[in-house]
Parts: structure tokens; sequence; C-alpha cells
């Protein structure tokens, strides 16, 4: 075998290895902020916790259950004293079940869910409207101290994707009462009629993995350079 210098590229592999894993721990150990917007944790009996204990993969964790990966699948809020439930809620779009009953809620929950496609059970306080309206959810359930919204339907097969969506688009659901529609592929712009291959996914994609090689390196040579004085 060659020697190699120390400025050979191969030694930057273990490196970038190292980077990742630490990048990987951090992320792992963060929870999100709406886990911990409300003190305490998920209580034992609620629908959370009961959701969370028929998969032995999710665990509960402050006010979340979560996946594996740290992906929001349980939201606990009840009982926090909110209004309304914070610049946080975002984080938990992937959430398949929610619960805010025993908070002062304000009615008017509908584009707070937008991008909330999983969801599927949300508990409320008795006074507030499932976001959508009824028609938005299989089930609508009323219970003396609260109501659960059941089951969301999918509104771009009821509504017809023909009349809802222009030619090259299709339509997709975007949240309890909400839905999108999708510009074909090599399609954009006002009513998907502008055809090219103009992708911003792609372009951030090409940013952001240099941003990470430059990070990388950067990383790796001041790392070199500390150890050595
Ligand atoms: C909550 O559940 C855990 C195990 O699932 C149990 O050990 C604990 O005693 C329970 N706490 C209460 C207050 O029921
Ligand atoms: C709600 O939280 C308060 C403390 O913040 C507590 O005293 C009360 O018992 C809780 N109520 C329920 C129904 O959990
Ligand atoms: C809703 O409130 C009732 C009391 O009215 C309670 O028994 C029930 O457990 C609550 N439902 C959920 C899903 O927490
Ligand atoms: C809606 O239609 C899609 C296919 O167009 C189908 O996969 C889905 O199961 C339908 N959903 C409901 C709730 O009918
Ligand atoms: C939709 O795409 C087809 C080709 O796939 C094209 O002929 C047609 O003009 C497009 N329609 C609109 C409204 O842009």
């Amino acid at each position: 075998m060659a020697p190699r210098g120390p400025g050979s590229p191969s030694n930057l592999v273990p490196w970038a290895a190292a980077v990742l894993l630490v990048v990987g721990a951090k992320r792992a150990l963060a929870l999100p902020e709406i886990c911990i917007q409300c003190p305490g944790s998920v209580r034992n009996l609620s629908e959370v916790a009961l959701y969370c204990k028929q998969t032995p993969e999710l665990m509960l964790q402050a006010r979340c259950c979560l996946n594996q990966k740290g992906t929001i699948l349980g939201l606990d809020l009840q009982n926090c004293s909110l209004k309304d439930p914070g610049p946080d809620f975002p984080q938990a779009h992937t959430a398949v079940i929610i619960d805010l009953q025993a908070n002062p809620l304000k009615d008017d929950l509908a584009n707070i869910f937008r991008g909330f496609t999983q969801l599927q059970t949300l508990i409320l306080p008795q006074d507030v409207s499932c976001p959508g309206g009824i028609n938005a959810w299989n089930t609508v359930t009323f219970y003396m101290n609260n109501q659960t919204c059941q089951g969301q339907r999918n509104l771009c097969n009821s509504t017809g994707d023909q009349e809802m969506c222009p030619e090259n688009g299709s339509c997709v659901p975007d949240g309890p009462g909400l839905l999108q529609c999708v510009c074909a592929d090599g399609f954009h712009g006002y009513k998907c009629m502008r055809q090219g291959s103009f992708s911003l996914l792609m372009f951030f994609g090409i940013l952001g993995s240099t941003t990470l090689s430059v990070s990388i390196l950067l990383w790796g040579t001041q790392r070199r350079k500390a150890k050595a004085s």
C-alpha cells in the first residue's frame, strides 16, 4: 500500500462518518419542542398512551409518542391551558392521534391542521368543532367533557378529482377538510400549464449536499489543526 499524506481525501472518510454520527445522535436526543411545550408526560390510561403501548417500537417521551426515528405519532396536550396549539404545532403533522381536550381552545382550528394527513383520531374539548367540519371525518362522537373526530376522510375522492384540479394536476389530501392540487411531473406554475423540468427540490438538494461536504471538510481540518497545536 502506498503511504498517504495527512491531507489525502481518504482521511476525511472517518471524519465524515464521525460528524454524521454525532449529528445523528444529537437529533435522536433532542425532543421536538412540541413534546415539551407543556410540563408533565402522557398520562397512563389516556388514548395516546394506549395507542403507543400497542406497538413495541413506539415510546412515550414527555407529551409525545415517538417511533425509533423520532417521528411523532401521538401527541397528548390535554389539560395544558392552551388557547391555541402554538407555533411548534406543525412539528406534529405526522401524528396519527392527538389529544387536545381540557384546554380553553378557540373554536377555529381549520388551518392549524394543514398537512396533518396521517391524523386518524383527534380528541377535542366539547365546545370546539372538528377541523374541516363534520364531513371531513368518518365519525364524530360527543361525550360529556370532550369529543372525538375519527377517521379522516379523503375529500379528493368525494368531490371529484377532475373538477377540482387542472388538467395536468392531481388532487392530494392536505389534512382534515383540506386538499391540494399537485402538478404532474414536468408541469408547474399557475394551473399546471407551464412545461419544463425546473425542480426546487433538486436545487436545494445540490446546495444542501455542497454545504454539508464543505462543513465536513472544515470540521476535519480544524480538528487536525487543534490536535497538532
Ligand atoms: C403507569 O404504567 C406503568 C407501566 O406501564 C406502571 O408501572 C405504572 O405503575 C403506571 N402508573 C399508574 C399511576 O398507573
Ligand atoms: C389539570 O392540571 C392541573 C394542574 O395543572 C391539575 O391540578 C388537574 O388535576 C388537572 N386536571 C386533569 C383533569 O387532569
Ligand atoms: C372524554 O370524557 C369522558 C367524560 O365525559 C371520559 O370518560 C373519557 O375518557 C374522555 N375521552 C377520552 C378519549 O379521553
Ligand atoms: C380514495 O381514492 C384512492 C385512489 O384514488 C384510494 O386509494 C383511497 O383508498 C380512496 N380513499 C377513500 C377513503 O375512499
Ligand atoms: C396537459 O398535458 C398535455 C401533454 O401531456 C398537453 O397536451 C396539454 O396541453 C396540457 N394541458 C394544459 C392545460 O396545460
